[in-house]
């Protein structure tokens, strides 16, 4: 069996630019930036949509899923901290892979990628589109009808508000890392304000006999309960994708993941324990914009769960934008690495963006946002995540098995339990998913692995600098030196 092809992390580095200005992407996110960013691209359809599933499946014991979910997300978290960390470029996991385990490993974490990013902004996309008849229902008493609101799966034509707010989000994305992180951050703030006034409202009416049975299907419930939870987390890791337009990224990206997902959580199981406290899990159980319900059940006004709405779509219309940024950087960095074609690495110089790229995966994700169902894709994109997950905790160990001296500005507790325990929680979660999601799954990997074969493993820039055929067009001494150094 042939050596895996190894991009060492220096040479990342130095193609990226991590330490002074990347690729024509300018350095404009701080700390503060990054947090909002990272909420923005957490806080959405899952918890505003999603919760009623999660809630079906463990009853009040949701809170318990939302801090396994937690927990798994942290060992992660802990992992991509340290690997964003040491390895600030754009790609995140993909990059990541390709230093740790080889280019193959890479390509299919890259491929998996469209699974965490792209599908989940098609699915994120359809969740807005629910919140919005109902925002449009509280403001105007009329909706959208099905066939403009739903794909085909849900009894429509075409979903139009799921086109509309990716169209949006890439003309912003195209305006400007600036404008979008703007963007970002004032609507991470509404949604932040929406979620804590619902609990507010919720707690007012708490009592403390909605919280019995806590887990009416015991263990399996709360199981399954939290790989539906799972989804709310999804786009922590989207903080690395920053790498190449954060200010500081070796100190502010670990930070940021870290201060996200102790905001995220705490915000998850007080919004869980409000709702069911207010009204008792068998009302919050698989119903449509449950927390709208909540409000107007509490307040006895139609006027609450139309705030909520508006909070709803803000929030949503947020993590289509964190999302679909993330995807066009992870492409980006594959572009640049020869995987997939080049168009995705071009950066027009009037905006710093990478327009193209942006309007292919605007156009490319709005067909399913258009015609597929939520729960169609969720699993498939939860279970694609998990896998990224898995690897990620992989790389961190062989990482500093091969990369012992790479400086490395956070590093993962208890090392190497905390990353092994990383993987357990992933695969264990993968298990729960089921077997027609594995099996889509394998089928999807087979797909991009027959891509990898057939395009990537030839056009790779690293395969052809190895052969001493020319690298890519801009090469500074210090890339042509890593290159050097890696075509032995
Ligand atoms: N975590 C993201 C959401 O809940 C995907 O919308």
């Amino acid at each position: 069996m042939p050596a895996p092809r190894i991009k060492s992390p220096h040479l990342l580095v130095a193609e990226s630019g991590a330490d002074r200005e990347g690729h024509g992407l300018k350095r404009t996110m701080g700390l503060f930036q990054l947090i909002c960013f990272g909420v923005g691209a957490i806080v959405g359809t899952g918890i505003f949509v999603g919760l009623s599933d999660s809630v079906a499946q463990a009853g009040p014991a949701v809170v318990v899923s939302f801090v396994l979910a937690a927990i798994t997300c942290v060992f992660t978290a802990f992992s991509f901290a340290e690997l964003g960390g040491a390895i600030p470029v754009s790609g995140s996991s993909y990059s990541f892979a390709y230093a740790g385990l080889g280019e193959s490993t890479a390509f299919l974490v890259g491929w998996c990628l469209l699974l965490e990013y792209g599908i989940s902004i098609s699915a994120v996309a359809v969740g807005w589109s629910q919140y919005v008849n109902e925002l449009l229902h509280s403001l105007t008493g009329v909706q959208l009808p099905a066939a403009l609101s739903a794909g085909p799966g849900d009894g429509g034509i075409v979903n139009l508000p799921a086109v509309i707010v990716i169209a949006m989000a890439s003309v912003l994305l195209v305006r400007g890392v600036r404008e979008s992180a703007r963007a970002t951050a004032a609507m991470a703030a509404v949604k932040l304000v929406i979620l804590l006034a619902f609990c507010a409202i919720g707690y007012s009416a708490f009592k403390h006999g909605n919280l019995t049975p806590f887990s009416p299907a015991g263990l399996g419930g709360i199981g399954a309960g939290t790989t539906a939870a799972f989804f709310s987390y999804i786009g922590f890791d989207a903080i690395t994708t920053a790498g190449e337009e954060a200010k500081n990224p070796r100190r502010d990206i670990p930070i940021a993941i870290m201060v996200c997902m102790g905001i995220v959580t705490l915000l998850y199981c007080a919004v869980a324990l409000a709702a069911i406290g207010a009204i008792g899990g068998k009302q919050v159980a698989g119903r449509p914009a449950a927390l709208s319900y909540v409000v107007n059940e509490v307040t006895g006004s139609a006027v609450g769960g139309g705030v909520i709405a508006f909070g709803a779509v803000v929030a949503i219309a947020s993590v289509v934008l964190a999302v679909m940024y993330g995807q066009t950087r992870i492409l980006m960095s594959m572009s640049r690495d020869g995987l997939i074609p080049r168009v995705f690495e071009k950066v027009n110089p009037k905006t710093s963006t990478p327009v193209a790229g942006t309007l292919i995966v605007a156009g490319v994700f709005a067909l399913p946002a258009a015609f597929a169902s939520l729960d169609a894709v969720m699993n498939l994109c939860t279970i694609g995540t998990l896998a990224i997950m898995a690897v990620v905790n992989i790389v961190v160990i062989a990482l500093r098995r091969r990369e012992p001296g790479l400086s490395r500005s956070f590093r993962v507790p208890f090392y190497p339990v905390g990353p092994l325990l990383g993987v357990a929680f992933c695969l264990y979660l993968m298990y729960e998913t089921g077997w027609q999601t594995w099996l889509q799954f394998a089928v999807f990997l087979v797909v991009g692995l027959l891509i990898y074969a057939g395009y990537g493993r030839r056009h790779s820039t690293l395969a052809q600098a190895a052969a001493g055929a020319e690298a890519a067009p801009e090469v500074t001494p210090s890339v042509a030196a890593e290159r050097e150094s890696q075509a032995v």
